[in-house]
């Protein structure tokens, strides 16, 4: 009796002891108790798995059975039937799952290699992924690394994106941190890297969220802001302070659009004049100030009321696109904002997407904007954005132009917070006149 009870309050104690472990200090009992239970079960079951997700292969191997022959003639005259064993050496099939390799445990789950089975390709994997994460009881299985003959699974037992915290920032000129990606990692846009941006989504998806998060990011850095933004300024009005220049209406947006490729040409200019390539290879006294433009609903600038804007539209259409065409080497960037980004809004809108090689898309309703943002990179990551349900807005597919892409999430930045930093930082403002005019136009001699 009192042994029985040792027992049972030795059992409660320790209970109790993991419990308190993996509630107070979960990373440790992960890597202590949760990750060593799971890999047994990852390889004693994986066999199943693959089975049913289809990966496996069947080989053919001789194999020694022991046959079961019923003896008929004089040893058979009784009623039961007599057997005799035989052995014999038979070509079989038999079933072979992926090779796995040693599992290494993640902070949110683990990583597995695997050996493809002869004819696999990885996307083989790929589909059967989902199959693979329901069959674990796990939030998702991805494909991560590509190897010639192997393929690295990443499991991970929960949404790192459900709650995303804020970073600080990296303090490097152009790269804003504005989330987190779903490996863990930080979700870095460098714009010296990926110069121009395509944010889309549905409506309360989360694209003025990114847009301010990278206002935020870029608030205390030595650049200047440009907003475009015909919702009738009522995003970007709030962020004055720190903007060089707002355009609120066709007619403003056409001006400051003329300004900025004449700045644009300004700085080929002066890079033509000091043998540069790009601004970055000019002596740092004579380098101009970066500039980041923002547009708020980028169909708003391609959209007419009537006949009389075309001409509006036609203009706005060439000097946004030859701003994205030129703007890479001379230092002025593009975040194009847009709930619908479809090749009705005119033919502008498909060469605008092609420089445009950093993707963000949000959730949509339209699969015509995804298509727009994801369809000429990756089928894989347009399946993605497909299943982002539309109530964890700011969750977003990020694609850069290696071809690699990510699911995502901003951090949360609400309005305040980046008036705020607009505020903060209102005297790093460069002023927009000054800026325009502050390179003298070089001519080439005649
Ligand atoms: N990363 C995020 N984390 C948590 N909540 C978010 C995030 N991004 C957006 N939200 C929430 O979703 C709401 C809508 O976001 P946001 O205004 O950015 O959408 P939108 O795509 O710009 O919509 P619209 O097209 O109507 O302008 C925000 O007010 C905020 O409450
Ligand atoms: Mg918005």
């Amino acid at each position: 009796m009192t042994d029985s009870l040792l027992v049972l309050g030795v059992l409660v104690a320790a209970a109790a002891g993991l419990w308190a472990w993996r509630r107070f200090h979960p990373v440790s009992f992960w890597y202590g108790v949760g990750f060593p239970a799971r890999a047994v079960l990852v390889y004693l079951t994986w066999h199943h798995v693959a089975s049913g997700c289809k990966l496996t292969r069947n080989r053919r191997r001789f194999r020694l059975t022991l046959d079961a022959i019923p003896v008929v003639g004089p040893a058979s005259r009784s009623a039961a039937t007599v057997v005799e064993h035989k052995r014999r050496v038979r070509r079989v099939d038999v079933e072979r799952s992926p090779r796995l390799g040693l599992l290494r445990p993640t902070r949110l789950g683990w990583r597995m290699r695997l050996r493809l089975r002869d004819g696999q390709v990885p996307a083989d994997y790929e589909k059967a992924a989902e199959g693979i994460a329901h069959a674990w009881r796990v939030h998702s299985v991805r494909v991560v690394d590509v190897r010639p003959g192997r393929v690295t699974l990443w499991a991970t037992m929960r949404d790192p994106l459900v709650e995303v915290v804020t970073e600080p920032e990296t303090g490097e000129l152009l790269t804003v941190r504005p989330g987190k990606l779903e490996n863990g990692r930080d979700w870095l846009i460098d714009f010296r890297a990926v110069p121009h941006w395509l944010n889309v989504g549905a409506t309360q998806s989360g694209k003025s969220n990114l847009a301010n998060a990278l206002l935020k990011g870029l608030a205390p850095q030595p650049v200047a802001l440009v907003g475009f933004d015909l919702k009738g300024g009522v995003e970007f009005t709030p962020y004055a302070p720190r903007l060089s220049a707002l355009a609120t209406t066709r007619k403003e947006s056409v001006d400051l659009l003329v300004d900025l490729v004449g700045e644009v040409e300004n700085r080929m200019a002066l890079c033509r004049e000091h043998g540069a390539r790009n601004v970055w290879t000019l002596p740092e006294d004579l380098r101009p100030v970066p500039v980041v433009v923002l547009v708020d609903e980028v169909a708003e600038l391609f959209l007419m009321a009537d006949k009389s804007e075309k001409e509006q539209v036609a203009k706005t259409a060439t000097a946004l696109l030859r701003v994205a065409q030129l703007g890479r080497a001379f230092a002025v960037y593009l975040v194009v904002c847009g709930q619908r980004v479809g090749s009705d809004l005119g033919p502008g809108v498909t060469a605008l997407r092609a420089q445009l090689s950093g993707r963000v898309c949000h959730h949509v309703n339209d699969p015509e904007t995804a298509n727009m943002a994801l369809g000429d990179l990756d089928p894989a990551a347009l399946d993605a954005t497909r299943a982002i349900p539309a109530e964890t807005p700011g969750v977003c597919i990020v694609a850069g132009q290696d071809g690699s892409w990510h699911r995502a999430r901003s951090v949360y930045v609400p309005e305040h917070e980046a008036e705020q930093a607009a505020r903060d930082f209102a005297h790093l403002t460069p002023d927009w006149e000054t800026l325009v005019g502050s390179i003298p136009v070089v001519r080439p001699a005649a």
